[in-house]
């Protein structure tokens, strides 16, 4: 049986200071998920990582990028080392917002995989297909084709340490939801696309979608067979509605 995930994407929001604060109502919600077999936590900007982290317990606390070089030249960047030094140990890798914005190639988030996996952390590996792509039918040509390159040279071990989110696009921050049967359909692609790559494994990686996900939808998604929790991005910014989330999960 896998796990269920849900997983807030902070993105560009809180100070230290409401990041805290969020941390700090977090215990009974973190409880009811470990009893109900439910991983949960979020992502918050790198400077509110170690605050975040201190003030939680059985909660998982992601960044949402890292460099794939451990130090060096790289002005504005993160390395892995120095989030495995505040005990950080999951990263979303390949949001559409870093594709869009920041230049993070299928070829660079590969890099910043492996390096994950050498270091044992876990990967949150994003992709989907932007609006245009969806309404050309293109929209499994393109996920896989991120799947094929993000995910290659690797070994199907490494696949109790890596998550597979599919965010259209089209879906995030729009309050457009795609719908359950689109969502069951692109993550089961994406773990036949993983089992043509990788093998049995498949069956055990855990494949999430997000967009637009809230606490009155987020039961419908999870009730496909292939979606195995949610990337939740402005949902996720109020204690109340995560814990509505997690609620209509149990
Ligand atoms: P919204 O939930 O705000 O649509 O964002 C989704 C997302 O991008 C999570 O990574």
């Amino acid at each position: 049986m896998r796990k269920k995930l849900l997983l807030g994407n902070w993105k560009m929001n809180k100070t230290v200071a409401e990041s805290k604060e969020f941390a700090s109502k977090v215990a009974p919600i973190a409880e009811l998920a470990k009893k109900n077999n439910i991983l949960v936590g979020v992502a918050p900007t790198f400077l509110s990582l170690d605050a975040v982290k201190q003030g939680t317990k059985d909660f998982i606390v992601a960044s949402q990028n890292c460099h794939f070089e451990d130090s060096g030249a790289f002005t504005g960047e993160v390395s892995i080392p120095m989030l495995k030094a505040i005990d950080i140990d999951w990263v979303i890798i390949g949001h559409s917002e870093r594709r869009q914005y920041d230049n993070e190639t299928d070829e660079k988030c590969n890099k910043k995989i492996k390096k994950l996996v050498a270091n044992g952390m876990t990967s949150v590996y994003c992709v989907g297909e932007t609006l245009k792509e969806f309404e050309k039918g293109l929209t499994k040509e393109v996920v896989g084709r991120q799947l094929r390159e993000g995910l290659k040279e690797l070994n199907a071990a490494d696949f109790d340490k890596i998550v597979v989110a599919y965010e259209p696009v089209w879906s995030i921050g729009t309050g457009k939801n795609a719908s359950e049967e689109i969502a069951q359909d692109i993550c089961s692609f994406v773990r036949e696309t993983i089992k043509d790559m990788y093998g049995e494994v498949s069956s055990k990686v855990l494949v999430i979608y997000g967009g637009s996900v809230k606490p009155e939808n987020i039961a419908g998604y999870l009730s496909q067979k292939d979606v195995d929790g949610a990337l939740v991005g402005g949902a996720s910014l109020k204690i109340e509605s995560f814990e509505a989330m997690v609620k209509a999960l149990v």
